[in-house]
């Protein structure tokens, strides 16, 4: 049976694109008008379900609203297993993504030796899931995003019964950070690299939360070249190496998912 391609780009019909834009102009000129337009056309993490020689209709958007999920880390034999509700409507970050799993799961396999006692911040946790995991290793930690996400987050946290170990506070990267945080030894971050207004912002409060001491593990997908102006920010300030020691790094980078470490220019 032949595939329907995913519907095209609609921006050939709009007149408020200009049609002679290069690659890069373009991404910027189409997220201006659909800022998560690359969640909704990402597919490729669901490369199982959108075999090209079975997908008969285009596949939708998520449509989740108010789910339990349970996630469990590593999948085959659980060390941790975290619930999560999972809800679209305040925005992406109320559902889970591949890297935040794969952060995850890397944090888990290091051992709880690793991660207890320490002061850990997350930034864009969305759902909380990468900061529990971190509590329920042992952490303390903060997780933090914007404030439409933080219901779900403290949800989150009493569903997981992690309340002496997790902390929710709003941080609105680019903005002072809160006082109640202290200075962290590690921070977390994953699939924060999607909307490019924010590039400059991201790359302000690691800067302001970090020390060139900080151990950053920041776990990326790629879906656009223009990510690359995220990294040219972030090149000012920082440098970066890939995580080598991690058992799954070969399948997540077929999915176009990186793991670097950051270290802070001193
Ligand atoms: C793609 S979601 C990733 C969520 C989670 N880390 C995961 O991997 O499942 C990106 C997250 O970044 C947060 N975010 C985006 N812009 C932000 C900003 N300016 N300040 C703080 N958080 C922001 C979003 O609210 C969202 O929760």
């Amino acid at each position: 049976m032949t595939a329907l391609a995913q519907p095209a780009s609609l921006h050939f019909d709009n007149p408020s694109v200009p049609t002679n834009l290069n690659e890069i102009a373009l991404d910027e000129v189409l997220d201006s008008l659909d800022p998560l337009r690359h969640f909704k056309n990402d597919n490729s993490d669901f490369a199982e379900q959108n075999d090209e020689d079975t997908v008969v209709i285009p596949s939708q958007p998520r449509s989740t609203l108010g789910e339990m999920i349970r996630l469990s880390f590593p999948a085959d034999s659980p060390v941790v297993s975290i619930s999560l509700k999972v809800d679209a409507s305040p925005g992406c970050g109320g559902i889970t993504w591949p890297a935040g799993e794969v952060l995850s799961n890397y944090i888990t396999y290091r051992g709880i030796g690793y991660l207890r006692g320490k002061n850990i911040v997350e930034l864009g946790s969305g759902t909380g899931l990468v900061g529990l995991v971190a509590g329920a290793l042992g952490g303390t930690v903060w997780i933090t995003d914007q404030a439409p996400l933080l219901d779900i987050m403290h949800q989150n946290v009493m569903l997981n019964n992690l309340q002496s170990r997790v902390s929710v506070c709003e941080l609105n990267w680019g903005e002072k950070l809160p006082l109640e945080i202290p200075p962290p030894e590690l921070i977390l971050a994953a699939d924060c690299v999607y909307f490019e207004p924010a590039f400059p912002l991201l790359v302000q409060t690691l800067s302001d939360i970090a020390q060139s001491s900080t151990e950053i593990l920041f776990c990326y997908k790629k879906r656009r070249k223009a990510d690359k102006r995220f990294f040219t920010m972030l090149k000012k300030k920082f440098t970066w190496k890939e995580v080598e020691d991690d058992p799954d790094r070969e399948f997540y980078n077929r999915k176009a998912i990186s793991l670097l470490t950051l270290t802070k220019r001193p």
